[in-house]
């Protein structure tokens, strides 16, 4: 067991340098891929007030594939450039979807999901697949959270062998 200790009080860009900080100590140490994301995906679950589902979609045979998660089964596979997640890929930029019922295409896995936050996963310039997170709260993501998570990606890049995840 590990124990997290993020202050929920700080100012948010603060709990997001807090949470980058335990992700590296969560994951210090070890190689395995699959459970550093495992892990990485527990964290946010902990950590991230307001939220029903995060997790990562990994970009397998050229298309992502539903990889650990916390939060309801969720659909398997996302082709390149379909839904939040595939638009995001695609462009290799964040994508913050305030209302996701407004987002042509979105890809409903929980009912629950109001807004989404999906940022893409690129290590040495290679594009691995991205980090999706849904609330059941309407705006949840502003551009504090977008900074942040991204900052939480930054932090794990180098800490996965994305290529030991490659089909
Ligand atoms: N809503 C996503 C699909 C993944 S689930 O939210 C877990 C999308 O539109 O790509």
């Amino acid at each position: 067991m590990h124990a997290i200790d993020i202050d929920p009080s700080v100012p948010r860009s603060v709990f997001y340098r807090d949470l980058a900080g335990s992700l590296a100590s969560l994951l210090e140490g070890e190689t395995d891929a699959l459970a550093n994301l495992a892990n990485a995906s527990a964290l946010l679950a902990q950590a991230l007030p307001r939220i029903n589902w995060c997790g990562f979609y990994l970009l397998r045979g050229g298309e992502l594939v539903l990889g650990p998660f916390q939060g309801k089964p969720a659909c398997v596979r996302i082709a390149m450039g379909k839904g939040v997640c595939g638009t995001a890929a695609a462009r290799r930029e964040t994508l913050l979807v305030p209302d996701v019922n407004a987002f042509p295409g979105h890809i409903a896995c929980d009912a629950d999901s109001r807004s989404e936050i999906v940022v893409p996963i690129v290590a040495a310039g290679s594009l691995r697949g991205v980090l999706d997170i849904d609330s059941p709260e309407p705006g949840r993501f502003d551009a504090v959270d977008r900074e942040g998570l991204e900052g939480f990606v930054r932090t794990l890049v180098p800490l996965v062998r994305w290529s030991a995840l490659i089909e």
